[in-house]
């Protein structure tokens, strides 16, 4: 690439020259890229910022919350709600959703997030990150303006306008699409910008690496079992060739993996919580992954259908995750069938 070109040049030619996006929805990224950088920031600061550790508080799925989980969720709400971009915004760290205070003017677009990814592994300096996805208000009566209202959250994967992750790494990066495939940008720390590093990415159709939580082995479903023992058997097994495996346990950086050079990522519904449909979230970190995977030519189902699908009942539901090169995961998905 021989000029550099910020993610707001990228924005505003995704507003002009292809008519992707209208203006708002401009602003408001540019706005979550801001508190990201912002973000990453604090995760760069470590132990010199007293970021590090855990706060005497649990999140509404009983996670024991850690400085960051907390310092991510307000920066990212600070950042977000005078902008008059949203109506209302919905985290992994807030019992229901936030809505825009009534002294800033509404906007029409709903905000969701996992402010703080992979949180096991902050204190550890192991990648972590910023999971992000937005909705439209409906508006079924534009007559009258509605206050907002969890049942507005509560739309499939499918009706996303933009949805990204930033990865605080060796690099920090931002991850988006809004429809138009998938492009990187690279945080500039001299210049405070992020700078397209990548577009048009694509996750490669076959793969010999798989992510998964191998400890949780004995609990999973036998299609999954299946998948695992034949990769585990290689060159002398049913697939004919060796795999290779990579776990992070940031879904984040996990995830970038797999779109960086390919992959399957899984974490499958397990015999442990036999009445939970999985561990992550299906709003605010399976639909935006799950999005960006398909934006790349990947694939990501459930087992039995396409997380996208998906018809959300509540805003902190969960979803057994099946994501990456697409003919793995059509191959895992098959055996849910067989
Ligand atoms: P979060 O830190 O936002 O709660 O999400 C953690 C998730 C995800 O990032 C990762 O894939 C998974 O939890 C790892 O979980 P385990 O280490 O418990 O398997
Ligand atoms: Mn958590
Ligand atoms: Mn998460
Ligand atoms: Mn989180």
């Amino acid at each position: 690439m021989s000029q550099k070109i910020s993610l707001s040049r990228y924005l505003v030619e995704q507003q002009r020259v292809h008519g992707h996006i209208p203006s708002e929805l401009r602003l408001l990224l540019e706005v979550v890229a801001r508190a990201c950088k912002s973000i990453s920031h604090a995760v760069n600061k470590g132990a010199l910022g007293g970021v590090l550790g855990s706060a005497d508080s649990e999140n509404v799925q009983g996670e024991v919350q850690k400085k960051l989980d907390i310092i991510a969720n307000e920066v990212l709400i600070e950042a977000n709600e005078w902008g008059g971009h949203l109506a209302a915004m919905a985290s992994e760290e807030m019992d229901s959703i936030y809505a825009v205070p009534n002294r800033y003017p509404q906007g029409e677009y709903l905000l969701l997030f996992d402010p703080l990814d992979g949180s096991s592994n902050i204190d550890v300096n192991v990648s972590i990150g910023t999971i992000f996805s937005v909705l439209k208000k409906p508006n079924d009566d534009p007559r009258k303006v509605e206050a907002v209202s969890e049942a507005d959250f509560l739309q499939a994967g499918k009706q996303q306008v933009a949805a990204g992750y930033c990865v605080y790494g060796p690099q920090t990066t931002l991850v988006l699409t809004v429809g138009d495939g998938v492009a990187m940008f690279t945080l500039d720390r001299e210049q405070g910008s992020f700078v397209l590093t990548q577009e048009n990415v694509r996750i490669p159709e076959d793969t010999k690496e798989f992510a998964i939580n191998m400890s949780n082995m004995r609990h999973w479903d036998a299609p999954v079992k299946r998948y695992i023992d034949e990769c585990l058997q290689g060159k002398e097994g049913p697939r004919g060739k060796d795999f290779n495996m990579r776990w992070i346990a940031s879904m984040v950086a996990d995830v970038h993996r797999i779109l960086t050079r390919g992959g399957v990522f899984m974490y499958p519904w397990d015999k442990r919580e036999p009445d939970k449909p999985g561990k992550l979230r299906l709003m605010y970190e399976a639909n935006p992954m799950s999005w960006l995977v398909e934006q790349a030519g990947g694939a990501s189902t459930n087992g039995r259908q396409r997380i996208l699908d998906i018809q959300p009942q509540k805003l902190h539901e969960r979803v057994s995750v099946i994501l990456g090169s697409k003919n793995e995961v059509e191959r895992v998905t098959a055996y849910h069938q067989a």
